[in-house]
């Protein structure tokens, strides 16, 4: 392999990383400061090949417990500012928009030049939907206030790029970065008690108070402007939290009126001010304006009479405004306003209420010519948030509902034993009960506790829906989806709850929405979607509604298949659906199950999105968002603007302008997939469930069991209590795999089938012309420079003489896919093609490094039975650290 080119410093890594020196230096001892910097000298030697790596273990192993404490929370601290340092280069260089047409109006433009014109682009967004979706799941280390520091450091950087010398007057803008460098230093980094719903549904209100909602009407009108005309509400926000209840019993019905009610109080906090405002801002005069009678009609009937405002009829209408949102907002939160309303109103019965006030404003603002500014934004946000702010999903497993199912089929004495049924009896069983309208449930037999809490939480949807509007949950998706009897069970507990209207054609109140995530599933869901879609009233209900969804699952698919065998199958299904959906003359809308790491569907946005099959997007698309991934990709008002304004510019495209493979080559390629998947999927089932002892090896190579007690979620890591590779959850696989710098389902499997596949021009064909192919390559590529085989060797030695084959396996199937990889690629070295990345993962590798030798060390202790708290404190520790360094590990 060639040698890399030295590395360019960022500035402002150097000026970071100098103030966490003097920081350390200050607060932690001279001799700390004097450790980390032997060790940090010695590890970026050992990076050049300038020593070996007994200089640096033998630094390390001159750290007693407590330095080694404090020593991993200075590299944790640095590798969190690196970070921040890379964001603010990708944000202010050509890193901004790495891709053409990332923008929403470079991506007009670009249609526009293609002869697509805005007519067309405007129609497609009014059937467009785009919604990043929030979920809890537990990749996220840090503690919200290690973020809010990290972001005021950020904020204080900007101002220095603005010109600014000073924060406050009096304070130079170095001292309060370096104030808050050492409240970092001196914040505790982990959390003493497991993080409860109700804690994630706070952090992720953090961020849809301070991120999405003063964002994403902001770029509705931007967007109107790129396109000279109002544009839809197509961007809408979602959430899991305190609706998603597959593995966590902690979710309840409770939570799901917990999230709506705070969701509530965050939204109408931010109307209020905003009706507030326009109060001061709109002082019209009649008897200098003209002013239409709607608006005097409004200000008539808001019982404002107070004489100083007797002119100025669109102040008195906004008190009436503010009363009646006042009211609805108590209604709705369970709170009262921090700013009571001067007079007592009715409150606002739906969305639409509200917005038709403020459209008759709207109207007479304009003809005075003093409309658009606060008054617009306001409408473009009540098209997006409604009374709810983020729609909340409902998920469960399929296992649930049937049991739930079950239970109630045998306590109203209809069928004593469900579960023996086949498919077919089942699906008749079910479809004759959505039939009648006689319910299951009676007081005269309860049931089980869990059936309870399933029955409850479809109520309190059904009531959220009331209060709330119907946006506010629409969707029960149904994880682990194997058959068409699972999609019938969830709709049977609606009937019992008061959401499906019962009939031949029964008329669900929620889209029953599959989730297909193993490759089997994957593989099934076009056969298992046409025998849905083609059940009475099923396709005429999705039309009605727009679209019926399909959620395809990343991580499991991958922990199932392999990489390339889970990348190749969701694309597989993708296209597949596509064709079923248009035979039923139904619209299609993928919601995309992925994670921060490429082992759970991570990498760029714009990228996957646009390497989605054509004609699978047409304006369509959900995605999930969970974990680290949310602070990278949301954590400012500026990084929310572009990662929305991305998202948007890649959804145009890909409908508006999918690039499609001339017939011949797509079939080609197709053909040389299904070979590369079928050889990738022998290769990993192979080691992964093949291999005896595997299971143990992994258990014992990573750190599986630690990750399990990091308190960084509020769900148990397993689904049961069993240590079977298949009932582990996705999130713990990948991020154990990511700490012992193995990443093993980022890639492992396709070095095998790449390596065996003679026709290499073709794949270095399929490299250059076929986007899907480009994006799983790039995405291998990155995990591939972010694992390191010698450190992973010290891991695999944890596992004794007897994983030392197994460790052979893995450590030869990653040389065969650099290899394969570098030859597909056309590259001599990792990354070459991507500067801006490699720089970025060699920069953090000499962190990284020490992190990864304490730990292992760590481990040993740990498991030989130390009793010292310092261990387990430092285990867990290391785990932030690592994560920290590498970014989206989990
Ligand atoms: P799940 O998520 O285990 O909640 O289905 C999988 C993942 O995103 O990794």
């Amino acid at each position: 392999m060639a040698s890399a080119p030295p590395i360019v410093q960022n500035p402002d890594i150097r000026l970071l990383g100098r103030i966490l020196g003097d920081v350390i230096r200050d607060l932690g001892g001279a001799e700390l400061f004097r450790r980390t910097e032997a060790i940090r000298a010695a590890s970026v030697e050992r990076h050049r090949g300038r020593a070996d790596v007994a200089q640096l273990a033998g630094e390390l192993e001159a750290l007693n417990l407590d330095d080694t404490l404090s020593f991993v929370r200075g590299f944790m601290l640095f590798s969190m500012l690196a970070n921040l340092a890379e964001d603010r280069q990708m944000a202010s260089s050509a890193g901004a928009a790495p891709e053409t047409g990332s923008s929403f109006a470079e991506a007009v433009q670009m249609l526009e030049a293609k002869g697509v014109g805005r007519e067309a682009i405007r129609a497609m967004l009014g059937q467009a939907r785009v919604t990043p979706v929030l979920t809890a799941h537990p990749t996220e280390v840090r503690r919200k206030s290690m973020i809010d520091h990290r972001n005021r450091i950020a904020e204080l950087m900007a101002m220095r790029d603005r010109g600014a010398t000073e924060a406050a007057p009096g304070e130079t803008l170095e001292k309060a970065i370096r104030r808050q460098v050492a409240l970092l230093w001196q914040t505790r980094p982990l959390r003493r008690e497991r993080i409860r719903v109700a804690d994630e549904i706070e952090t992720a209100l953090a961020w849809l108070r301070d991120d999405f909602l003063p964002v994403m009407p902001r770029l509705s009108e931007a967007w109107a402007q790129a396109l000279g005309g109002p544009v839809p509400p197509f961007l809408t926000i979602g959430s899991w939290i305190g609706g998603d209840r597959d593995g966590n019993p902690n979710v309840t019905a409770d939570s799901l009126a917990l999230a709506m009610a705070r969701s509530a109080g965050v939204l109408f906090h931010w109307y209020l001010a905003e009706v507030h405002a326009l109060g001061a801002e709109l002082s019209l005069s009649s008897e200098l304006a003209p002013v239409p009678d709607a608006v005097l009609r409004l200000a008539e009937r808001s019982g404002d009479d107070s004489p100083a405002r007797a002119d100025e009829p669109y102040r008195r209408a906004l008190t009436g405004v503010y009363a009646r949102l006042a009211a609805t907002a108590e209604q709705l939160s369970g709170a009262p306003p921090a700013r009571p309303a001067r007079i007592v109103a009715e409150p606002y019965q739906s969305p639409s209420e509200f917005l038709a006030d403020l459209d008759c404003l709207a109207e007479g603002a304009d003809a005075a010519g003093v409309g658009g500014g606060a008054l617009d934004l306001i409408r473009i946000a009540v098209g997006q948030f409604g009374f709810h702010l983020a729609t909340l999903d409902l998920r469960q497993n399929s296992d649930v509902h049937e049991a739930c199912v079950g239970e109630l089929l045998r306590l109203a004495g209809v069928e004593a034993d469900y579960a023996a049924l086949d498919e077919a009896a089942r699906v008749e069983l079910l479809r004759s009960e959505l039939a009648s309208p006689r319910l299951l449930a009676t007081p005269l037999a309860p049931v089980s506790e869990r059936t309870a809490g399933e029955l409850a939480i479809f109520r309190a949807a059904a009531e959220a829906r009331a209060r709330h509007g119907e946006a506010a949950v629409t969707t029960a998706i149904v994880s682990k989806t194997t058959s068409l009897s699972d999609l019938l069970e969830p709709m049977l507990l609606m009937r019992e709850t008061g959401l499906l209207l019962p009939g031949e054609a029964p008329v669900a109140g929620l889209m029953v929405v599959p989730l297909f995530e193993t490759i089997a599933d994957l593989q099934a869901a076009p056969d298992i979607m046409r025998a849905f879609l083609a059940l009475p009233g099923v396709a005429q209900a999705a039309r009605a509604r727009g679209a019926q969804e399909v959620m395809i699952g990343y991580s499991d698919s991958n922990k199932d298949g392999g990489y390339l065998t889970s990348t190749w199958e969701l694309q597989r299904a993708t296209a597949a659906l596509k064709l079923v959906f248009e035979e039923a003359g139904v619209p299609m809308q993928l919601f995309h199950g992925r994670g921060g790491s490429v082992g759970r569907g991570g990498g760029s946005s714009f990228a996957a999105i646009r390497a989605q099959p054509p004609g699978t997007v047409q304006g369509r698309i959900r995605i999930t968002e969970q974990g680290e991934v949310i602070a990278a990709k949301y954590g400012t008002p500026e990084a929310a603007a572009r990662t929305l304004d991305t998202m948007a510019a890649a959804t145009l495209l890909a409908t508006l302008d999918s690039p499609k493979l001339p017939p011949e080559e797509g079939a080609r390629y197709r053909e040389a997939l299904d070979r590369l998947s079928a050889e990738s999927f022998a290769a990993y089932r192979g080691l992964v469930y093949g291999e005896p002892g595997f299971r143990a090896f992994f258990r014992a190579m990573t750190p599986i069991s630690e990750i399990a007690s990091l308190k960084i979620g509020s769900r148990p890591p397993s689904r049961t209590a069993s240590y079977a590779i298949e009932d582990l959850r996705a999130i713990p696989w990948v991020f154990s795999w990511a700490q012992a710098r193995v990443m093993l389902p980022g890639w492992y499997g396709t070095g095998q089938a790449l390596a065996g596949f003679a026709d290499k021009g073709l794949l270095r064909a399929m490299f250059a012309d076929w986007p899907f192919f480009q994006a799983m390559l790039d995405n291998m590529e990155m995990v591939l420079a972010k694992s390191d085989m010698g450190i992973a060797a010290r891991y695999a030695e944890l596992a004794g003489p007897e994983g030392a084959p197994l460790f052979a396996i893995i450590r030869d199937g990653w040389q065969r896919t650099v290899d394969s990889l570098l030859e597909a690629t056309g590259q001599s070295r990792l990354l070459e093609r991507s500067p801006v990345l490699d720089t970025s993962i060699r920069l953090r590798l000499p962190y990284l490094e020490p992190l990864n030798l304490l730990q292992v060390e760590l481990l040993k202790r740990h498991r030989a039975g130390e009793e010292d708290p310092r261990i387990a404190e430092g285990l867990q520790l290391s785990v932030n650290a690592i994560a920290t360094g590498l970014r989206n590990s989990g």
